[in-house]
């Protein structure tokens, strides 16, 4: 298998002295494309850190992330900002949408904003797959928690990204929903042959990832643990 991701000597560390946290100590880690990864752990071990780090969205104190060989923060930020809409859907454990924009604008956002051709057909399959048909022309607050997740899932598909960070998609769902959910992402990623990584405590979804990989204290105690 192709390699898609790779860490070398990644480390996030915050605060001084004695506030300091070592949230991500040292972590080699390596993904194939097309892999499901499940991210482990227990509360505080550094699970969102790393996937933010891996995403590009914080930046680590040391080491390098490469995606597809190339080190994502040897790009300018601007750059990086591109990539990560073009090549990376993310999922939020809170759903960061925008509040003004009805459900089709939130799903479209990341594409539109990238100029790229939205394909309508796909949205519309996306929308209709998580059953939101029936509330593009809604604002998120008038939504559920599980409904607003859901809009959420399907803006990070909407650009159909070669990787997908999620951090506790299910969080926020009922066991059925977040069924549904996870069964979606997976024929997604299968379709497309894209890369899932997802952070969890759901030991269901760790159940059907490819391999886990557990955290504690910031360090990856278990690699490769196959399923
Ligand atoms: N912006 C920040 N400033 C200071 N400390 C932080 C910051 N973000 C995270 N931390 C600390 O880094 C450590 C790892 O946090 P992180 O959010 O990665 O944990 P997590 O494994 O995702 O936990 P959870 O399962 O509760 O979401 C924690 O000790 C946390 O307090
Ligand atoms: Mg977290």
């Amino acid at each position: 298998m192709k390699k898609i991701l790779e860490t070398r000597n990644l480390n996030k560390v915050y605060g001084k002295k004695e506030n300091i946290v070592k949230a991500v100590q040292d972590t080699n880690i390596s993904i194939d494309k097309g892999e499901f990864v499940a991210i482990v752990g227990k509360s505080g071990s550094g699970k969102s850190t790393l996937l933010y780090l891996l995403g590009g969205l914080e930046n680590p104190t040391s080491g390098e992330v490469l995606i597809e060989g190339e080190n994502i923060f040897d790009l300018k930020e601007d750059d990086l900002a591109v990539f990560r809409r073009r090549k990376i859907g993310f999922i939020f454990q809170s759903f960061n949408l925008v509040s003004t924009l009805n459900v089709w604008e939130n799903i479209i956002l990341p594409v539109g904003l990238d100029n790229k051709n939205i394909d309508e057909e796909f949205v519309k399959d996306i929308v209709n797959t998580i059953g939101l048909e029936d509330k593009v022309r809604n604002l998120p607050n008038t939504l559920s928690g599980g409904q607003q997740q859901r809009v959420a899932i399907a803006r990070a598909l909407a650009s159909k990204p070669d990787i997908i960070f999620a951090d506790e998609p299910t969080g926020n769902l009922d066991s059925k929903t977040s069924d549904e959910v996870m069964a979606f992402l997976k024929l997604s990623k299968e379709k497309y042959g894209q890369t899932l990584v997802i952070v969890t405590h759901d030991e269901d979804i760790a159940q059907i990832a490819d391999r886990t990989i557990l955290i504690e204290d910031g360090k990856v105690v278990k690699l490769d643990e196959t399923n």
